[in-house]
């Protein structure tokens, strides 16, 4: 298909945006989304997804893009739900938003008059008066357990109530429900009473999920190990019971697309840029909007942003990130962005300062930092290493 630039047309909200693709601005991963919406938006099918990849890579992007297509069905409803949005991470909150997102996506087809969130301010013998029908029962149950008992209520019965919302909700109103879940296997580090809950609730949601007949789970998350523990390898509790997706970076043809949907640019340019992102396309965009200001755009100039990005923004985006790892970690990955990939090289560059490199480069898989190929190491981020290079040992 023929790029063309349509400088003068892209509306202001069309333009290279930092949050999750929308319809306008969603391009490239179509056989990914021609088989979910194919799968997802079949009613007589509750096979389940597991999408894994990079951070910024555009997970989330794909999943609200499938969303919103199958959505056009009035007979599935999709529940979007990402636990990084959570503020407290407490098993309570997740519990307590989930149900209010479920409660609410399925309002129109319940003729729900009020959102989940003004239900839940309402008192409890008022609420019993609107949600005493047969259909709507089901709603004041879950709302009933988070209103009366706030205190003590034990785990499992909000996990239950909460995952089998949906499923009766969807037998109730003769519909499919899709429930998806970005960023899910941090649903490990939620706290019940001050702990963090562990693995347990994998378990848990897994034994749910071989009951229900309606309901569709998609699962996405960006850390390989956490993703292992949760869904990937065969020890964890989700192994091949759902279809597993790599998203990917972008290819060159599609960086390009991007680019050139909002800005004039010359090939090299564009070859500069999608050498510098890797095909990232939250970076991508990035420097896109960075060029937006500048007024010709040429090779020199897009290697100034890049610099320029690197130093205002790549302080914005990595800094906390890089500060939050341990001072042995911090030389380790800095060790490997300046070309040292075995564990040999890094204790060289090193001088043999750490003498337990290896379990050092374990936590920074665990972290989702780097990765291990043939015996080597590599960071998993294109720019952040950049940004390390900048740094000193
Ligand atoms: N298919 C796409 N088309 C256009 N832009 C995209 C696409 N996927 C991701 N992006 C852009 O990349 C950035 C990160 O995407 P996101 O979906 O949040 O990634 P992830 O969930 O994997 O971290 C956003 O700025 C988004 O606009
Ligand atoms: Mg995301």
């Amino acid at each position: 298909m023929l790029v063309t630039k349509k400088l003068v047309n892209v509306s202001d909200n069309e333009k290279f945006i930092l949050q999750a693709a929308n319809s306008n601005t969603f391009i490239n991963r179509q056989e990914l989304l021609n088989e979910m919406v194919c799968e997802l938006g079949n009613v007589n099918s509750n096979t389940g997804y597991a999408l894994f990849g990079k951070r910024r890579i555009g997970k989330t992007s794909a999943l609200k893009e499938v969303q919103r297509r199958v959505f056009r069905n009035k007979n599935i409803i999709v529940i979007y739900f990402s636990v990084w949005d959570l503020i407290e991470f407490t098993l309570t909150e997740f519990c307590k938003k989930l149900s209010a997102k479920i409660i609410d996506a399925y309002g129109p087809t319940l003729g729900l008059k009020f959102k989940a969130k003004e239900l839940i301010q309402t008192p409890i013998a008022m609420l019993k008066k609107i949600l005493d029908e047969r259909e709507l029962k089901i709603v004041y149950n879950n709302l009933e357990l988070f209103i009366l008992s706030k205190k003590d209520i034990d785990e499992n019965s909000l996990i239950e109530n909460t995952f089998y919302l949906g499923e009766n909700l969807a037998k109730k109103t003769n519909t499919k429900c899709v429930l998806m879940l970005d960023e899910f296997p941090s649903v490990i580090d939620l706290k019940a009473n001050n702990n963090k809950i562990g693995g347990s609730i994998l378990k848990k949601i897994r034994s749910i999920f071989e009951n229900w007949q309606r309901t569709s789970l998609v699962l996405a998350g960006s850390t390989r190990s956490t993703m292992n523990l949760a869904v990937l390898s065969s020890a964890s509790p989700f192994y091949r019971q759902l279809i597993v997706k790599e998203v990917n970076a972008f290819e060159y043809k599609y960086t390009k697309q991007l680019l050139l949907r909002v800005l004039d640019i010359p090939e090299a340019g564009i070859k500069e840029i999608h050498k510098f992102t890797a095909g990232i396309p939250f970076y991508i965009n990035f420097i896109g909007k960075c060029l937006e200001r500048v007024s010709k755009i040429s090779l020199e100039t897009i290697k100034e942003t890049e610099n320029k990005f690197l130093q205002e923004e790549g302080n914005i985006l990595f800094t906390e990130e890089f500060n939050s790892l341990s001072s042995k970690e911090r030389l380790i990955i800095i060790s490997i962005a300046k070309g040292s990939h075995t564990p040999k090289e890094i204790a060289d560059a090193m001088e043999n300062k750490i003498s337990n490199i290896n379990r050092f480069l374990k936590y920074l898989i665990d972290k989702g930092h780097i990765f291990k190929e043939d015996s080597k190491y590599f960071i998993e981020d294109a720019v952040f290493e950049r940004w390390l290079r900048g740094k000193e040992i």
